[in-house]
């Protein structure tokens, strides 16, 4: 009993943002389904999130763990400015994956510096589905 009430109030609180973000998901999945992606999958979605890019000017390797580590429940750190990024985890972090615009802002700036273009629709909505699964 000691344990019961503080979890539930903690699942009470939580739900919300994720019901945010998996509707959000669900609308981003939905327009790229549109722009012509197949089914998505999270282990590629996994996959993708580990692999290593070559820069072109300075031949490093780069990769979407770079900023936000391995471990999408903890915190990241930005490889050029070293300033903390909250984990983007929807059940550690609540309101992420809950805001369209967002996303598909720093899915266009984070593609661009990590593989040197935009990401495909089908490597987005992958992603998506992973991250949510974190
Ligand atoms: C150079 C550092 C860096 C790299 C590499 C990087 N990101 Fe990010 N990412 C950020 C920063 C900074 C933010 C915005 C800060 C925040 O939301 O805490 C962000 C935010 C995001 C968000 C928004 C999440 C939300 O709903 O709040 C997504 C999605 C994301 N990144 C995905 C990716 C993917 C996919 C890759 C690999 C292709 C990637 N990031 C690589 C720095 C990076």
């Amino acid at each position: 009993m000691k344990y019961f009430i503080p979890t539930i109030i903690i699942l009470g609180l939580s739900a919300p943002s994720v019901m945010a973000s998996t509707t959000t998901v669900e609308q981003l999945l939905e327009n790229y389904r549109r722009q012509g992606a197949h089914e998505f999958d999270h282990r590629a979605g996994e996959k993708f999130w580990h692999q290593s890019f070559r820069d072109k000017k300075s031949g490093k390797m780069r990769s979407c763990t770079s900023c936000h580590t391995q471990n999408l429940r903890k915190p990241g750190r930005h490889v050029k400015t070293r300033k903390r990024i909250e984990p983007l985890s929807p059940a550690i972090h609540p309101g992420r994956l809950s805001d369209v615009g967002k996303i598909r802002k720093w899915f266009r700036r984070n593609c661009k510096w990590t593989l040197g273009r935009e990401c495909t629709a089908q490597e987005k909505g992958n992603v998506l589905l992973y991250l949510q699964s974190q």
